[in-house]
């Protein structure tokens, strides 16, 4: 359509005053007056898909009960990046979400590397992956995520006991190119039991294995760290437990770690769940959370973290009053059954 501004000069050059184009004029300009009045359109907000489809490009046997997976994208576009420290949230063909650190170099856009320790008397997660996995299978997982960054310091001390030498790999490497003054100490059962020697930087690496040198004392290993080192810890949570009630705070040194098992329940008291579409109650005891408990009688339950971060077990709570361990877990009409629990009495559950 010719706006008024279309309208030809006359001969010398002045714009004609047709009445016909002085009307339009008018005309545009209020239409553009009243809609520069109007609220602006608000576009609904669209949830970010952060699903990412990956196909086992490569599996390897790390050591005697770990295999590493090599993933990557069916068109091998390049990957979100990630740092030292991220972790990988799988969802595995039978539907099970794990989390698993991620083990290979932050540099390398076209694929990451998990690495996963069978566990006979876990919730079958890591049997899928040795037993039923193979090269060419396709997951989904979510963007990685990172709850345990690893920060620019001058002197590390990295504490790994077993599979928890996943996240620390890659701050190791990253210590390394900082040029940084460091030394890990690699704790296991065996040699034969630990994955990745061959990739960790010989000088600055003890390995200090059960059968060899004993239960390592824990205390000892942080008494001999520089006093303004980052400690960071990873592995099973009675060596956590044991770093942390050793590490003296209020000094210069940090303390940094990540655990692959969920804390011990403190200050816990017995309670009762009902899970409402079966009517069933079960008896959470004070020692146990209630996700361990509900999958005993419902073990496709989903979980991933077990420490109250991912929000896969999240229910929704029907009824009773919540006691509430985790700061993800305000929502008064949900649980994450994985840590909180019932104030006192009994819960009533979505399940
Ligand atoms: S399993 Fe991750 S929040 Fe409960």
């Amino acid at each position: 359509m010719t706006s008024p501004a279309d309208v030809p000069p006359d001969l010398y050059g002045r714009r004609a005053r047709d009445p016909f184009w002085a009307a339009a004029s008018a005309f545009f300009n209020g239409v553009q007056r009243v809609r520069s009045l109007r609220p602006p359109a608000v576009r609904p907000v669209r949830p970010v898909d952060r699903t990412l489809a990956l196909v086992v490009q490569e599996m390897r046997r790390e050591a005697a009960d770990v295999v590493s997976l090599r993933l990557g994208a069916p068109d091998g576009r390049a990957l979100p990046a990630w740092q030292p420290g991220g972790h990988l949230d799988v969802r595995l063909p039978s539907g099970r979400r794990r989390q698993y650190s991620l083990c290979g170099d932050p540099a390398d856009r076209r694929s990451y590397r998990i690495a996963v320790r069978r566990l006979p008397g876990g919730g079958g997660g890591s049997r899928e992956v040795h037993d039923t996995l193979t090269e060419g299978a396709a997951l989904t997982a979510e963007e990685p995520r990172n709850a345990f960054p690893f920060l620019a310091r001058d002197r590390y001390l990295f504490l790994a006991g077993g599979i928890g030498i996943t996240p620390i790999l890659p701050m190791v490497q990253a210590a390394e190119r900082l040029g940084a003054d460091w030394r890990l100490v690699y704790t296991g059962r065996t040699r034969a039991s630990l994955a990745f020697l061959d990739e960790l930087p010989a000088g600055r690496t003890e390995v200090r294995t059960d059968d060899e040198h004993g239960v390592p004392d824990c205390a000892a290993l942080l008494a001999a760290a520089p006093a303004d080192a980052a400690v960071y810890c990873c592995g099973p949570a009675p060596m956590i437990d044991a770093v942390r009630a050793a590490f003296v705070p209020g000094g210069p040194a940090t303390l940094h770690y990540e655990r692959f098992a969920p804390a011990p329940i403190v200050d816990g008291r017995p309670f009762q769940i009902e899970l409402a579409r079966t009517g069933a109650v079960l008896d959470v005891p004070a020692d146990r959370s209630a996700l361990d408990v509900i999958r005993e009688k419902a073990p496709t339950v989903a979980y991933s973290c077990r420490q109250g971060f991912c929000g896969t077990c999240r229910v929704s709570l029907l009824a009773g009053d919540a006691d509430r361990r985790h700061p993800s877990d305000p929502a008064p009409d949900s649980l994450l059954v994985c840590v909180s629990r019932a104030s006192g009495g009994k819960l009533t559950l979505d399940l």
